[in-house]
């Protein structure tokens, strides 16, 4: 299985940002962990961070027919961009949302995610493990 795993805006500073929100391991530290949960369950993980939406947008239109599900934390794009969230049902790929902070418990402005409604669903709040348990969760789906 085929997974593209894409991280938005100021997530290539994780380890350096905001730490008591986001956590000590650095973005290096997440990606490695990652890369070994998708060995583990026999998955073919691609990761891909960029600052810029439309980068991410052309990322996920690169993916069709490429990969089978994509998990995304559009960071702060969550919150407003029906861009990506457009992006996102155009290419008609099973994606996971996910954050490392519980969103819904933090400013009022974050408690809203315009993609989550285009997602299979959302992981949010369990730090780096919401993406674990997110390729996790991509075999379970798979194979039920
Ligand atoms: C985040 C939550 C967003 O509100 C924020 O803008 C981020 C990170 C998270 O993973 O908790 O950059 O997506």
């Amino acid at each position: 299985m085929n997974v593209l795993v894409i991280h938005g805006p100021n997530l290539n500073m994780l380890g350096i940002r905001e730490k008591s929100v986001y956590g000590e391991k650095s973005f290096e530290d997440i990606n490695e962990l990652i890369m070994e949960e998708g060995k583990k369950l026999n998955m073919n993980i691609e990761i891909y961070q960029s600052n810029i939406e439309g980068e991410i947008i052309n990322k996920i239109h690169g993916a069709y027919g490429r990969v089978e599900a994509i998990i995304i934390n559009p960071a702060a794009f969550t919150h407003y961009s029906y861009a990506i969230r457009d992006a996102i049902s155009s290419v008609n790929i099973p994606t996971i949302e996910v954050h490392l902070s519980n969103i819904h418990k933090r400013e009022e402005f974050r408690t809203k995610s315009v993609t989550a409604p285009v997602c299979i669903g959302q992981i949010s709040g369990f730090g780096y493990n919401s993406y674990l348990l997110a390729i996790q969760s991509l075999k379970m789906t798979k194979n039920s």
